[in-house]
């Protein structure tokens, strides 16, 4: 079953059928203010912070699902019928009433036609403003003038979310309202500077400022007391429960239309002023959009494919590229699931996306990392979560500082206490940072910044190269009794905590940083260095495979008390989805014991949704392996298709050559291709999911978290880096593609360094592997080199076998 369909030409996912199974999300904001939208208008707003400077209230887990949120309401005074422009709150049935909810890149729109009327609501927050714009256009399509008053509706929020959710008798008596000149002020009495505006680009017939004055407290926003009224009364208060709803009563003759423009904002009456006078004509918010449609084009450019594949083609240039840069701006604590009770960055989730959408967000990606190699410890394993203003050096915090100190101030643990001990260390965390620092440097050639000095989080300061060597160092220290590293609190997969115990993964992660540092200082002349590492490169193959090799694929590690986890002897959780991944991506499988452990996911992992993170599910709780015997069967890390290290796979399968394998798996995770069988998935088919349910649950197909998960920025490096091959070198642009033998081609504009290469692949021999000749403007080269800024090239790449592999 289907509700909608894929936009290509206007780069937006359009919903038909509204009455979806579960909320279909969407980011607005670019910089410092987001919005977080559902279809039907629910969701909530904030500025920096989801936690401590939420704007708009949300209830999450509630029910009606995912309200309130950014409604407009109209009401035909003739008859005091009226509907919301998006499907909720009101909910007009679907018979009577014609929704459409578009959701694009940062803007959404919701679309509605009801007994002549038609009218839309477009969400955007343009760049360089802090405020949410609604754009409001009425027509009236039907034979007779119409007699109308139009509401708006939003709640606003205590900015500190626990507080707003936990101590009322704070958040009830610190926040007040009023009104002034056609502008709502909600003041948050105990801040300095803590204002919000509402404010339109007309003068109000009235103004509501009290949420419950609005509502009515036996009332809900489907039948809010005002709107069945038709009238709004003119309160405010200081203390209380407040809204932002502006009236405006209007005669629409027919075939006329209105626009009306409404500002959400961070601010006071100032700020409301100067938006109103910036957006004084329709024109100028016009211009705003084609900003934000240029800021995403600019991105898109940076890689944009042609291949005989449409869902590879709209996700990669559209849909993937969009969810992995709003992980990257935005982290993983605004959503439907994660409703602002969290904040700051996770370390490992952080340092894999920075190193997905470099060539599209350099500086995006820089800004996460340096906050990343801030909050290293100087024994080299990451502070798991933190807030980067913790680890700024004290100048910029002084900034930064607000010299008023106010009950809501953001809690800020003191000195030592934001630095957990090795107890609370995940120990991969900081091993995701090394490849991520080193595909900078190559996508960006700025090898400076491996020079620049950053501070420690516990104290000290070093270099960025200084910080990867501890890094590594750090995890070939911290072994075992096998030589493997710990798992400590846990690694990639959070529930498996197996403290002293050994964590295959960790070995392959730190294999592969090790690689990469290897090749970094290879490249920078570090020359002792560089062979003291392919020394100890040369022992850990040797030893990983001699000690982690189980017959058919891979361990996935040690217990405390030495026994084995992921092995054909276990009766649960035999084989593992990691391990095997990472032996193989990161170069340290034997050849043919990669292949076997390839195969061994296939038979044993896959499914026609993805790829099942381990088997046979865990039904005993067994606390040496960790929290992940304690999952139910078939969901998040036990048994199910977790969507992160499903492009791990696929990358894995393309070093090995197997592109039809790799195709086969992207299109069974891909949302894409879901888009026909909502009924199974759910969610949307636009963004990946943190998980699928596993053959093990009854709800087996059904996708859970959409939007904030490493799936993401995963499957977008993969098909680019892996599957179609593109990725940077320290001097060169390499172009390797692994691809289903059936392709004749495929073409790729490539922007790096500042260059464009158009680059055109050709497969005429139908092989998965092997680049057989290069040219470059028509004449052959034997690599693809770094060309000047502003140059464009036209690259040919033949596929095939070379004379001596026949
Ligand atoms: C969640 C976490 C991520 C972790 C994964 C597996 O997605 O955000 O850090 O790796 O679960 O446990």
């Amino acid at each position: 079953m289907r509700y909608g369909h894929f936009d290509e030409a206007n780069n937006e996912y359009v919903i038909e059928r509204v009455d979806l199974p579960t909320s279909w999300t969407n980011y607005l904001g670019v910089e410092d203010m987001c919005a977080v939208v559902n279809h039907t208008a629910g969701g909530y707003l904030f500025y920096k912070s989801p936690e401590y400077h939420r704007i708009t209230r949300f209830r999450g887990n509630a029910i009606p699902m995912d309200r309130p949120g950014d409604y407009i309401y109209i009401r035909d005074n003739e008859d005091g019928d009226y509907f919301s422009i998006s499907w909720q709150p009101v909910g007009k049935p679907l018979d009577q009433a014609k929704y459409t909810t578009r959701h694009g890149m940062s803007v959404t729109t919701y679309e509605c036609e009801y007994k002549g009327l038609k009218a839309s609501e477009k969400l955007s927050i343009p760049i360089g403003d802090n405020a949410l714009i609604w754009d409001v256009v009425i027509t009236n399509q039907s034979d007779k003038e119409r007699d109308l008053s139009v509401f708006s509706y939003a709640e606003f929020s205590y900015h500190h979310v626990p507080i707003d959710n936990q101590n009322f008798q704070m958040s009830l008596y610190c926040a007040g309202s009023e009104y002034k000149e056609g502008t709502i002020l909600y003041d948050l009495f105990y801040e300095e500077e803590g204002y919000q505006y509402f404010t339109s680009n007309f003068e109000p017939d009235g103004f509501e400022c009290l949420r419950d004055e609005f509502i009515g407290i036996y009332n809900t926003e489907t039948n809010p007391k005002a709107v069945e009224r038709g009238s709004l009364t003119g309160s405010f208060e200081k203390g209380g429960n407040h809204c932002a709803s502006l009236q405006k009563n209007l005669r629409l003759k027919p075939d006329e239309s209105v626009r009306l423009i409404y500002f959400l904002g961070e601010g006071g009456y100032e700020e409301a002023r100067a938006i109103k006078e910036k957006y004084n004509t329709p024109e100028k918010l016009d211009e705003a959009y084609s900003a934000l449609k240029k800021f995403w084009q600019d991105k898109q450019r940076c890689f944009a494919v042609k291949s005989p594949e449409k869902g590879v083609d709209v996700m990669i240039n559209t849909w993937t590229l969009y969810q992995a840069e709003i992980n990257v701006m935005f982290s993983r604590f605004a959503s439907f699931i994660e409703v602002g009770g969290r904040t700051g960055l996770g370390y490992r989730d952080t340092a894999q996306d920075a190193m997905t959408v470099i060539a599209s967000n350099p500086k995006g990606c820089r800004k996460r990392i340096i906050e990343l190699l801030r909050a290293l410890t100087s024994s080299g394993y990451g502070i798991h979560l933190f807030e980067p203003r913790w680890f700024l050096p004290e100048e910029e915090k002084e900034k930064k500082k607000k010299p008023f100190k106010s009950p809501t101030v953001i809690p800020e643990p003191e000195g030592a206490s934001k630095v957990h001990g090795l107890a609370d260390a995940c120990s991969d965390d900081a091993l995701w940072l090394v490849p991520s620092i080193v595909e900078y440097v190559k996508e960006t050639g700025d090898f400076e910044f491996l020079s620049k000095e950053y501070g420690y989080a516990d104290g000290g300061t070093g270099s960025v190269y200084e910080h990867m060597k501890k890094i590594v160092l750090f995890s070939l220290k911290e072994v075992g009794d096998n030589g493997i590293c710990k798992g400590l609190r846990a690694d990639w997969n959070d529930c498996l905590n197996l403290g002293g115990g050994e964590s295959a993964l960790v070995s392959f992660l730190l294999f592969r940083a090790l690689i990469c540092l290897e090749e970094t200082a290879t490249y920078t002349g570090d020359l002792a260095f560089a062979k003291e590492l392919s020394e100890k490169i040369a022992d850990l193959k040797k030893s990983l495979n001699d000690t982690l090799w189980d017959g058919d694929w891979y361990l996935r590690g040690f217990t405390k008390s030495g026994r084995k986890i992921g092995t054909k002897d276990n009766k649960e959780g035999q084989i593992h989805l990691e391990s095997n991944a990472w032996a193989v991506l990161s170069g340290a499988a034997d050849e043919d014991k990669a292949k076997r452990a390839l195969d061994s996911i296939h038979y044993k992992l896959a499914t026609p949704y993805g790829i099942m993170l381990n088997a046979p599910v865990y039904t005993e709780p067994d606390d040496e392996v960790g929290f992940v015997t304690r999952v139910y069967p078939g969901l998040k890390e036990n048994g199910s298709i977790f969507s992160h290290p499903n492009p791990w796979v696929w990358s894995a399968e393309c070093r090995m050559g197997n592109g039809e394998r790799a195709f086969e798996y992207y299109k069974s995770l891909c949302p894409y291709y879901q888009n026909d069988s909502i009924e199974k998935r759910w969610a949307e088919p636009y963004s990946y999911c943190q998980f699928i349910s596993g053959k093990d649950h009854t709800t087996y197909g059904r996708a859970h978290h959409p939007f904030m998960t490493g799936s993401g920025g995963w499957a977008y490096f993969a098909m680019t880096h892996y599957m179609l091959g593109i990725r940077p070198g320290f001097d060169e642009l390499v172009v390797d593609p692994c691809i289903p033998k059936s392709w004749d081609g495929f073409e790729v504009s490539r922007v790096f360094r500042d260059a464009t290469y158009n680059i055109s692949v050709i497969n005429s021999e139908h092989v998965e592997k092997g680049v057989k000749k290069i040219y470059i403007d028509g004449r052959e080269a034997s690599k693809i080199p770094v060309f000047a800024g502003g140059e464009e090239h036209a690259v040919d790449i033949v596929m095939g076998l070379k004379g001596e592999e026949r």
